[in-house]
C-alpha cells in the first residue's frame, strides 16, 4: 500500500475568504502505477473505487445522485431534513466536523444552522474538486473557520495537527461505508472511533448507510436508463490511461452491475465486448471477450447487522433513523 504521505500546504491563512487548504497526496507516482499494474494484472482484474473520481468522475457522480433510480441521496436528505433537530440533540452542538468525503460539501453545509459547529473540516481524494466547492462555501461564510483536506483516507485515517483540539463530530454520509468490506469497515470505523477520542469532550459519528431492499431496486440505482453511472464507472478507465499512460478504448469496454445477495454488495464490472490487450509502459494485459475488471463494491446493510459493526468498533448510544420505507439509515454512534 503506497501510505507515505507528505504534507504540502498550499494554505493561504492570511486571506478571508479562503479556506485553509492542505494537500496530503501520495508521494511517488510510481506507487500509484503499481497499486493499478497490480491490480489489472490480477487473474481476476480489479481497480479500486477511489480512481473513479477524478474531476469528471466527481462531475458524473454528482449526475447519479439526481437520477430518479439512485434513491441513496434523496432519502438520506430526507432522512437529515426530518430528524436533523434529534440528531443535534444527540450530539450536541459546537464540534469540529469533520466531513469524510466531502465531494461538493453541500450535505454538511445543509446541516451548519443545525449543528452550528466551531469548525469545519473538509476531507476528499478529489483535490481540485474539493478546493473549488470549498472555496465557493468560504465565501459564503468568511469568518467560519474552514479546513480543506485533500488526502486518501481509505488506507488510513491520518489526520493532521491543524484539525485543532475541539471536540470531534464525524460526518460520513452517502453510504460511502460501502465501499468497504465489512471487515474493513471495522477497521475503519475503529479508526473514527480513535480519532473521536483524540479530541476534547464528547465525540461521535453520524453516518449514512444503504439498506438490504429487493435486487430490482438496488440494480436500477446502479445500472440507470439514461447510462450516467455506465459513463461513470466506464470513465474510470480514462483516468486509469492518464495515471499509468495505459491505452485502454472505452469503446470497447461496458459497464455491469449486479447485486451479490450472499455478499449483501451491489458489484460493478467493466466488461470488454471484444478479445483485447491493453498496454502501458512496462506492461500489458489481454482480455478474453466478456472477461471483466471488477471496479466497485457497495455493500448493504441491515440496521442490525451495522449497529452491531459500530459496536464492535468501540462505539455506544447507537441510535438509528430510517425513512418510512427503510431504504436507508442514519445512524449516530457516540464515541
Ligand atoms: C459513493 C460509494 C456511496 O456505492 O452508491 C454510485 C458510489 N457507484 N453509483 C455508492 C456509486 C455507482 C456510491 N458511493
Amino acid at each position: 500500500m503506497p501510505n507515505k504521505l507528505i504534507a504540502n500546504k498550499t494554505a493561504n491563512k492570511t486571506a478571508k475568504s479562503q479556506p485553509v487548504f492542505i494537500q496530503r497526496y501520495i508521494e511517488n507516482k510510481d506507487e500509484v502505477r503499481a497499486e493499478l499494474q497490480q491490480g489489472l494484472l490480477a487473474r481476476a482484474a480489479t481497480t479500486m473505487p477511489k480512481y473513479l473520481y477524478d474531476a469528471l468522475g466527481s462531475r458524473l457522480f454528482e449526475a447519479i445522485t439526481e437520477l430518479p433510480e439512485y434513491y441513496p441521496t434523496r432519502v438520506e436528505a430526507s432522512i437529515f431534513e426530518q430528524f436533523l433537530p434529534e440528531m443535534a440533540a444527540v450530539a450536541g452542538l459546537g464540534h469540529t466536523l469533520i466531513d469524510l468525503g466531502a465531494g461538493n460539501c453541500e450535505k454538511a453545509a445543509r446541516m451548519f444552522e443545525t449543528l452550528r459547529p466551531a469548525k469545519y473540516v473538509a476531507v476528499d481524494i478529489s483535490v481540485d474538486f474539493l478546493k473549488q466547492a470549498l472555496t465557493t462555501l468560504q465565501r459564503q461564510s468568511p469568518d467560519f473557520p474552514m479546513l480543506g483536506l485533500g488526502m486518501d483516507f481509505s488506507a488510513s485515517l491520518d489526520l493532521p495537527s491543524e484539525i485543532g483540539t475541539g471536540s470531534r463530530l464525524f460526518f460520513y454520509p452517502g453510504s460511502s461505508i460501502g465501499n468497504f468490506t465489512p471487515a474493513d469497515a471495522l477497521l475503519f470505523l475503529r479508526q473514527i472511533h480513535i480519532a473521536c477520542k483524540q479530541g476534547a469532550g464528547q465525540g461521535g459519528l453520524l453516518i449514512g448507510v444503504d439498506l438490504v431492499k429487493s435486487s430490482t431496486v438496488l440494480q436500477a440505482a446502479y445500472d440507470d436508463a439514461l447510462g450516467v453511472t455506465a459513463a461513470f464507472n466506464r470513465n474510470m478507465l480514462l483516468h486509469i490511461n492518464q495515471l499509468l499512460g495505459s491505452d485502454f478504448n472505452i469503446a470497447q469496454w461496458q459497464h455491469r452491475a449486479l447485486f451479490n445477495t450472499k455478499l449483501s454488495r451491489i458489484e460493478m464490472h467493466l466488461d470488454a465486448t471484444e478479445e483485447l490487450t491493453v498496454r502501458w509502459d512496462g506492461g500489458e494485459r489481454k482480455f478474453a471477450k466478456n472477461e471483466g475488471i471488477h471496479t466497485e463494491n457497495s455493500y448493504k446493510y441491515t440496521v442490525e447487522s451495522f449497529s452491531q459493526l459500530l459496536k464492535n468498533a468501540g462505539f455506544q448510544d447507537v441510535k438509528p433513523w430510517q425513512d418510512a420505507k427503510q431504504q436507508f439509515c442514519v445512524f449516530w454512534a457516540k464515541a
